[in-house]
């Protein structure tokens, strides 16, 4: 792997492109989608849930035949289960670029050669090694000022094992915190830097488009259509804790490494086929390609993905998972008894 220090040809490098401002979306297409999602859910011949917390995979559905309103399910399943996985795509690579266009304004990541893709590719090296770049559990560029939202990456060849890629739900991340460190990191921000990549990239001999930016980020955000609170964390990009003494700011980044590598019972860990898709939620996900252990050539896929709103944490309008679940049940209790209350009325 590439270290990443201030090389003389890190030096003598000037990005083509200027930075990309900040902008408002258009509306999530998930706020467009039937509560129920039947129009897509209705047509799969299997919805499986691949754990209870994260991931879905839909079987018998083709991503080049969806409807517009199947499109609007689809993101609204993506929001709420973090990722969907199917198998056996014939979707092609137009198709997936119109298809990430329904959805929101193309996203281009720093180093993407394809205005319309990213290239991914198979990773090797030993990850063990100091710098190893790019084994690390990461959203897609959180450095951004409005970084990406919904994410497809579909495999063109895999290895016939090895290169599987671990989701990670940072929604249950912040709802396993105890209620102090809840508090606690819903009021601090982080700093998200491109500069380690920008670094490695041009010292392997890459033309990253754009200089590397750093971007304070709040720790805890509110997903805009689900307004579930999820952990903003990113061990890739964040360096530091922006309201924290340097001390401080890394014991707390060492907690939330530690507090996501421990999280077996909140991630889906997906095994590719060729004609696979993952279908990601960029803002409530991480993820880490596992390297090693394969041909890295057998390994190609594509990937696009748009931009998502600023993250932004609004306390008054969102909660945590338990929350929501121990709400819905008081609701579902009152109402259950009321329902009952109403019956006894018309019986007597
Ligand atoms: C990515 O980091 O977006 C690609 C994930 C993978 O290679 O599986």
């Amino acid at each position: 792997m590439v270290a990443a220090k201030i090389s003389s040809a890190v030096l003598s490098y000037t990005p083509p492109d200027p930075p990309i401002k900040e902008f408002t979306p258009a509306r999530d297409r998930a706020f467009f989608a039937d509560p129920t999602k039947k129009s897509l859910l209705s047509q799969a011949s299997a919805v499986e849930e691949i754990t209870p917390t994260i991931g879905t995979e839909l079987k018998g559905i083709q991503l080049s035949k969806l409807t517009d309103e199947q499109k609007d399910d689809l993101a609204l399943l993506v929001a709420e289960r973090g990722v969907v996985f199917l198998r056996d795509q014939d979707i092609t690579l137009d198709q997936q670029h119109e298809l990430a266009s329904y959805y929101g304004v193309q996203d281009k990541d720093p180093n993407q050669q394809d205005p319309k893709h990213v290239t991914i590719i198979g990773r090797g090296g030993n990850i063990r090694q100091h710098d190893h770049y790019g084994a690390e559990y990461h959203g897609d560029h959180s450095f951004e000022l409005n970084p990406p939202s919904y994410t497809l990456l579909r495999m063109v060849k895999t290895p016939p094992s090895g290169g599987d890629t671990i989701f990670t739900s940072q929604t249950a991340l912040f709802d396993k915190l105890s209620p102090t460190f809840q508090k606690t990191f819903e009021s601090l921000s982080a700093i998200h830097s491109s500069e380690r990549g920008y670094l490695a990239s041009i010292n392997g001999g890459g033309t990253p488009h754009r200089a590397p930016i750093a971007t304070a980020h709040p720790l805890v955000r509110t997903h805009p259509v689900t307004r579930l609170k999820s952990l903003n964390y990113n061990p890739t990009f964040i360096e530091r804790i922006e309201e924290l003494n340097g001390q401080e700011s890394n014991y707390i980044l060492a907690f939330l490494r530690e507090h996501l590598l421990n999280a077996d019972d909140l991630t889906a860990r997906w095994k590719w086929t060729p004609g696979a898709v993952a279908f990601w939620d960029n803002r409530i996900v991480v993820h880490k390609a596992i390297p090693g252990g394969y041909d890295v050539t057998l390994r190609e896929g594509k990937r696009t993905a748009v931009h998502g709103e600023r993250p932004f944490f609004d306390p008054e309008n969102s909660e945590s998972l338990t929350e929501r679940r121990e709400r819905l049940e008081k609701e579902e209790g009152t109402n259950g008894v009321a329902h009952k209350d109403k019956e006894a009325a018309l019986n007597n």
